[in-house]
């Protein structure tokens, strides 16, 4: 069975963008078809400017909210990647096996870091080696198949290279990885920029649904979503994108399609209005789970307790053979249950 490993980064509340984009998908197709991990990355929420008590709290909700998408425990692992020390382990062999042209050269890097140095910050290390780090959360496991949005695509395509040039030099010890595309209706964008993707990393904006803004709230955003000049109900991303993108909500909201849907509305107003209550139907029994889970925190507590444990049963063996084949020398332990030969204890 193709194992699949896909991560969220606890930097902020997730968003309608990614349920529809990926969560949504994760449940109803991955969790069944494939041996699934979904990981709540905290370490790379570290690489930039952080408040401590704020990524503890995300890290938490975005668990608590995967499993109120419906990721099921018996189906899939849910986890946190600081509680599986594999992760670390791996990522500093890897770095002795990437190049720091090649980290620099990261688009996501380059971007960041701009960023960082415009507003008079300074560049955390980690954000120039967060894709070694992503290469060993995917190759650590295993894993054939990483649903990621384009923007990750790149950080992907390292850890291919990286499995591929370790393979060669070491001899063959990690799979392979692909990236694929996380399917239908992928791309939700910010109601108020429908040029750029509705992500959790903009952070505040009346522009961004999360999955927890209250029905009232998703409906003054989605009612003040910008359209475009216009009058007709026409579906075309190029010159329409506004309008494409509430189409495009309501259909992957409805199940319909959104060239067919926009036939359907004689008036920007009515498409408003159908769309938000669209969404709203879409988050209630998310929402309605969520704040069960919450009322029983030991419970989320042991599933992500359970999960990292069975993360680092399939990780163990993989991060060993990596230490074993790059030439570290193994802890007699290891050795004994190895079979390596007999330990003499003193
Ligand atoms: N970098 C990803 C993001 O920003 C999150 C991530 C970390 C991830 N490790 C991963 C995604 C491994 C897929 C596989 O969204």
């Amino acid at each position: 069975m193709t194992r699949v490993f896909s991560g969220v980064k606890p930097t902020g509340h997730l968003t309608l963008g990614n349920y529809l984009g990926a969560m949504r998908r994760w449940a109803a197709v991955d969790q069944h078809e494939a041996e699934a991990l979904f990981c709540v990355v905290d370490l790379h929420a570290l690489t930039v400017d952080h408040d401590p008590a704020r990524v503890r709290r995300l890290s938490r909700q975005s668990a608590t909210l995967l499993l109120a998408a419906g990721l099921d425990p018996e189906l899939c692992t849910v986890f946190v990647q600081s509680h599986v020390d594999e992760h670390a382990r791996l990522s500093y062999v890897l770095e002795c096996v990437a190049t720091d042209g090649e980290m620099r050269r990261m688009i996501q890097y380059k971007e960041k870091a701009a960023r960082e140095r415009q507003r008079g910050g300074s560049v955390r290390l980690s954000l120039l080696t967060y894709p070694v780090l992503m290469a060993a959360d995917i190759l650590a496991y295993g894993a054939g198949e990483v649903p990621v949005g384009d923007d990750q695509r790149q950080h992907v395509e390292l850890a291919r290279d990286l499995a591929v040039r370790f393979n060669q030099r070491y001899g063959h010890t990690f799979v392979v990885p692909r990236a694929t595309r996380p399917g239908v209706a992928a791309r939700v964008m910010n109601l108020q920029d429908p040029a750029s993707k509705m992500g959790k990393s903009d952070d505040v904006g009346p522009g961004i649904v999360y999955l927890l803004d209250e029905p009232d709230v998703v409906r003054k955003k989605v009612m003040r979503a910008v359209t475009d000049s216009g009058r007709e109900v026409v579906y075309d991303r190029e010159t329409r994108p506004g309008l494409a993108n509430l189409l495009e909500i309501l259909a992957a909201c409805t199940g319909g399609e959104p060239e067919a849907l926009s036939g359907a509305y004689p008036s920007y107003g009515a498409l408003k209005k159908d769309t938000a209550e669209a969404v709203v139907e879409v988050l209630r029994p998310l929402q309605e789970r969520h704040k069960e889970l919450c009322a029983d925190p030991g419970h989320v507590e042991g599933v992500l307790r359970a999960g990292a444990e069975r993360a680092r049963g399939m990780a163990r063996p993989t991060v060993d053979a990596a230490y074993r084949a790059i030439g570290l020398l193994p802890a007699a332990a290891e050795a004994e249950t190895a079979g390596a030969g007999a330990v003499v204890t003193v």
